[in-house]
C-alpha cells in the first residue's frame, strides 16, 4: 500500500524513532509531524495532551495515512488508549522499557529517565507494578532537557550540568541500568554515557518500534511493495532550523516544510 506511514512528536524527538523506521522500512513513504510550538507535553495535562495528539493523528488522517506512529512517550502514556479507541487505523506508541531493564538488572536497581507526564501516567503505573515490583526503580523527571533540544541547546553548558543533576540520584542508588523514556533523549546518549560510565547500559526502545511497525504492516497487509526508496516528508509549526540540523545526514532525501497546525 503506497499510502505513508504517519509519525509524530511534541517536537523533534520523535525523529530518533523516525530514524529506525526508516531504516528498517526504506521502501515505505513517511510523513512526520514535529508539534513544536506545544513542546513539551510532559509539563502539561492529560486533557490538553489528548487534545494536541488528536490534532496531530486527524492532520496525519487527512494526508491520508494508514498507520499511525505516536512517538513520544508523554503521548503514548497519556493518550493511545483513546487514540485506539476513536480512530479506525492502527496506531504504535513508544512507552519507558522497563521490562527489559527489570529483567537483566544484577544491582536490584534502574534508573527511569522521562517526562513527567510519562511518570504520573496511569498507564506507566500499571506497566512498573507489572514488571518492575520487585526492584527499586530510581524516577527522575528531565525536566528542562526537551526545551533545551528543541532550542538546538544539544551540546551546551547548560545540558551538560542538567543531566549531571538528573543523573545523579541514580548514580547515588547503584543502578546498572538506565532507561529513556523520552524520544528526545536518545540525542542524549554520548553524554548521558559520559556521565553515568560504561557500567551503566542504557536502554532506548527505538529500534523496537520499529520493528512493530514492520509486524503490525504486515498483519494488515498495509506494506507498502515496491522497490523505490519511500517518499520522507516532515511538517513542523515552528522555525525549521532545528529539525534541518538534527536531520542534516539525511537532508538530500527529505523535505521539510513549516505548517500552521
Ligand atoms: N518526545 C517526547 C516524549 O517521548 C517529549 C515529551 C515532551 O514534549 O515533554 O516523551
Amino acid at each position: 500500500m503506497q499510502s505513508p506511514i504517519g509519525i509524530f512528536d511534541s517536537g523533534i524527538g520523535g525523529t530518533s524513532i523516525w530514524k529506525e523506521i526508516t531504516a528498517l522500512l526504506p521502501y515505505e513513504n513517511t510523513i512526520y509531524l514535529a508539534d513544536s510550538i506545544n513542546a513539551p507535553y510532559g509539563e502539561k495535562s492529560p486533557e490538553k495532551i489528548i487534545e494536541f495528539c488528536i490534532k496531530n493523528t486527524e492532520l496525519l488522517l487527512d494526508k491520508g495515512c494508514k498507520l499511525i506512529v505516536v512517538a513520544c512517550n508523554t503521548a503514548t502514556t497519556n493518550a493511545i488508549e483513546f487514540l485506539r479507541e476513536t480512530y479506525d487505523v492502527p496506531f504504535i506508541g513508544i512507552e519507558p522499557a522497563i521490562k527489559p531493564a527489570a529483567l537483566k538488572t544484577q544491582t536490584n536497581n534502574v534508573g527511569i529517565l522521562a517526562t513527567k507526564g510519562t511518570l504520573s501516567s496511569a498507564l506507566f503505573s500499571k506497566t512498573s507494578e507489572l514488571f518492575a515490583a520487585n526492584i527499586e526503580v530510581t524516577e527522575q523527571v528531565g525536566k528542562g532537557l526537551v526545551q533545551l533540544i528543541e532550542r538546538g541547546k544539544l551540546h551546551s553548558d547548560e545540558m551538560s550540568k542538567l543531566l549531571k543533576k538528573h543523573l545523579n540520584p541514580m548514580l547515588v542508588n547503584n543502578i546498572d541500568y538506565l532507561v529513556l523514556g523520552c524520544t528526545h533523549y536518545p540525542y542524549l546518549i554520548p553524554q548521558i554515557q559520559n556521565i553515568v560510565g560504561d557500567k551503566v547500559k542504557i536502554i532506548d526502545s527505538g529500534l523496537a518500534v520499529a520493528k512493530q511497525t514492520k509486524a503490525i504492516l504486515e498483519q494488515y497487509q498495509l506494506a507498502k511493495i515496491s522497490s523505490q526508496k519511500g517518499e520522507l516528508h516532515f511538517y513542523i509549526n515552528t522555525d525549521v532550523t532545528v529539525l534541518e540540523t538534527i536531520l542534516a545526514e539525511v537532508k538530500s532525501k527529505i523535505t521539510i516544510q513549516k505548517l500552521e497546525f
